[in-house]
């Protein structure tokens, strides 16, 4: 009754932003994603037992509690439903990238939670089925089922059976690809992804017009993804996400998830394509300052020090695309 699984993150290319349905977490638009190497990793296990009293979730060296809690023991609850079991469990989660540097580990952690609960309980799920659980946790912790480049399907049903996400191709497909992350200084206040969201779906106009042409534009990335054609992929990149940070600002009041310093690493990487007379690098940005500069290894060094000499960038560091989860035979207690 007792398993354990590493998950690591992913950085959507088009971006998930707004629900259809808030209560089963059912997306807006479909989006797609790049599942990240392992130092953005989070390693969970659980164990059910009769000698648990309570479910028992401790985060790192934090016994986690309130609402934080809540969100774990509902997934949990769905699990145990499924399995006819009625036991508590203990989860002890370790993330190895800080929650902290603004970093979502959401993905990667509903993404190791619902495997290793699963798996704990005996559940045997195949990778579709898991998916849409792990999307009721947090909506881009489905894609982080998989490795390589992956799409999370909106899906038509409103009982959300049809949304899940499916492998689109494993990360050998493009070894070089490399995002250069830039770790930036923060403001202390940030609404969160949940409010946030909701605000934008109901008080954007723009919003509407973003969710007319997603379709159009999770093809060209589709496209661009399979021939491995970099100054598309990278031109759609920026524009999705500027796009999606767009409607946030046209959100009434509005959302500010860039900063001045999201800003400088923008127009760092225009000026460099500019340089090149074509993007040889794109960025992206979920719902917070940090960049995600998408590039290949042979930029890397120059845009390493480029995204390191803005001043506000506290941190640069360069993952890998990654091949999704493992389960690991060392629990965690
Ligand atoms: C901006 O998956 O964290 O990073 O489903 O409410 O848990 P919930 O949201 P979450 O949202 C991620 C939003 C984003 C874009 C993306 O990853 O697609």
């Amino acid at each position: 009754m007792k398993s354990t699984f590493r998950a690591t993150s992913n950085i959507a290319l088009v971006k998930y932003w707004g629900k259809r349905d808030a209560q089963l977490n059912l997306p807006a638009n479909g989006s797609i994603s790049v599942t990240m190497d392992e130092q953005l990793k989070t390693e969970t296990t659980v164990e059910f037992s009769s000698k648990y009293k309570q479910d028992e979730v401790t985060l790192g060296e934090r016994k986690l509690e309130g609402s934080e809690r809540h969100r774990v023991v509902e997934q949990l609850d769905i699990l145990r439903h499924k399995a006819g079991n009625k036991e508590y469990a203990r989860i002890v989660t370790e993330n190895a990238f800080p929650s902290a540097a603004g970093m979502a580990s959401s993905a990667s952690g509903y993404a190791a939670l619902t495997l290793a609960a699963s798996h704990a309980l005996g559940l045997k799920m195949g990778v579709r089925e898991l998916s849409v659980i792990s999307r009721r946790g947090s909506g881009s912790a489905c894609r982080s089922l998989f490795g390589g480049f992956v799409e999370w399907h909106r899906g038509e049903r409103d009982d959300g059976s049809d949304s899940l996400a499916e492998p689109l191709s494993p990360a050998a497909h493009w070894k070089s690809l490399r995002n250069v992350i830039a770790i930036v200084k923060k403001d202390p206040k940030r609404i969160l992804t949940r409010p946030g969201m909701n605000r934008t779906v109901l008080t954007s106009t723009l919003y509407q017009r973003r969710l007319q042409s997603i379709s159009i534009i999770l093809q060209r990335v589709r496209k661009a993804l399979e021939e491995k054609n970099r100054a598309e992929l990278f031109e759609l990149v920026m524009r999705d996400s500027n796009s999606m940070h767009a409607c946030m600002l046209d959100s009434y009041p509005p959302l500010f998830y860039m900063n001045e310093h999201s800003h400088k690493v923008i127009e760092t990487v225009h000026a460099l394509n500019d340089a090149y007379g074509e993007a040889v690098a794109g960025y992206t940005f979920d719902a917070g300052p940090n960049a995600h500069v998408f590039t290949e290894d042979k930029r890397v060094s120059t845009i390493r020090k480029m995204l390191s000499e803005i001043s506000g960038v506290e941190n640069v560091m360069v993952c890998k695309v990654g091949n999704g989860p493992v389960e690991l035979k060392q629990h965690l207690f």
